[in-house]
């Protein structure tokens, strides 16, 4: 299996547009500090990727992975569909960004209260459906499916329907449901509550049984995930905030990390002592900007290190 981390920061990206904190400010400074929102690239097959999350970069986080470039042939992608694990506008800007697949159209998988907040509360369907056609399907929650294209082609390919099977997924991916933590646009829609509003993805090899647990958003640590990352190859979680106080201290939030939706890293309860004790290689995703580990030479490096925790980067390629 391979993985292309394509982004490693939270909502806001690093630097954030209107933000000169310590982070932010040394990103301007030191271009290495960068990150782009997070997002992952799944190799399904040879020349089909499947993007996990649409994040606001997504146009430059496609330029900067060659896997992921189109050709052979003037508009043909190897991008067979997106996998959305929330709805958080982080995660989903965007999709209004790849409105040019055109006839092609675009497969999304998502639970269905993402897909309900996506239709009802940003009116994807009818601002995006008039550019290209979506096509929903839903992420399997009880058992592992093929992470293979509905369409028999890749999106945007000029090729006539059906002119081409689509290949066998190399991959599985099953959803575990995480939180019922959803987007603020979305507080008052008449969605039901529910776990699946943010899910982790686990992502199985078909050939040779590698996995990889992607958990972009942690609220809540349930036991099926504590399963899933207990058996798994790769793990990759929720590195938004070091600790719970750091939204109060650095004054973006009068909220605890926890109480914004985000386990700490540190701490009592925090997520590196879940995963120390792992057999997995572990990493952190989803940095906030705020996050001390945006500085590349903090000692808390160190700490994760000690307990055989990686912070993931842009751009690091993941081979299982
Ligand atoms: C989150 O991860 O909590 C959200 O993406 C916050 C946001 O709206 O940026
Ligand atoms: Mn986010
Ligand atoms: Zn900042």
């Amino acid at each position: 299996m391979l993985l292309q981390v394509l982004g490693t920061a939270a909502g806001g990206g690093v630097p954030q547009w209107n933000c000169a904190c310590p982070g932010c400010s040394g990103a301007r400074a030191h271009p290495h500090w960068r990150r782009r929102h997070a997002s992952l690239a799944v190799q399904a097959s040879e020349d089909r990727w499947y993007l996990v999350n649409a994040t606001p970069d997504i146009g430059d986080q496609i330029e900067d992975c060659p896997a992921l470039h189109p050709g052979p042939g003037s508009r043909r992608t190897p991008i067979a569909g997106l996998v959305l694990t929330d709805a958080e506008l982080d995660h989903t800007l965007g999709i209004a960004r790849l409105r040019e697949a055109g006839a092609g159209g675009l497969e999304l998988l998502t639970t269905g209260p993402v897909r309900e907040a996506l239709l009802t509360g940003l009116r994807l369907e009818a601002v995006v459906g008039p550019y290209t056609p979506l096509t929903w399907r839903d992420l399997p929650l009880a058992r592992p499916e093929p992470l293979t294209s509905t369409s028999s082609d890749t999106p945007n390919s000029t090729a006539a329907p059906n002119s081409t099977a689509a290949p066998d997924s190399a991959v599985t991916i099953t959803a575990i449901p995480i939180s019922a933590k959803r987007p603020r646009y979305a507080a008052d829609l008449p969605v039901p509550e529910g776990d699946s509003w943010v899910v982790a993805l686990l992502l199985t090899d078909r050939a040779t049984g590698a996995t990889a647990v992607y958990a972009p958003a942690l609220a809540a640590w349930p036991d099926a995930l504590q399963s899933a990352v207990d058996q798994a190859d790769c793990v990759i979680v929720d590195g938004t905030f070091w600790d719970d106080e750091e939204p109060r201290r650095t004054g973006i939030s009068t909220r605890t990390a926890t109480a914004m939706g985000h386990l700490p890293i540190d701490g009592p309860g925090g997520t590196a002592e879940r995963l120390a004790p792992l057999g997995a290689r572990c990493l952190y995703t989803h940095l906030n900007n705020t996050n001390p580990l945006v500085d590349p030479g903090v000692p808390q490096y160190k700490r994760l290190a000690d307990r055989g925790i990686e912070v993931a980067g842009d751009g690091m390629v993941i081979q299982l």
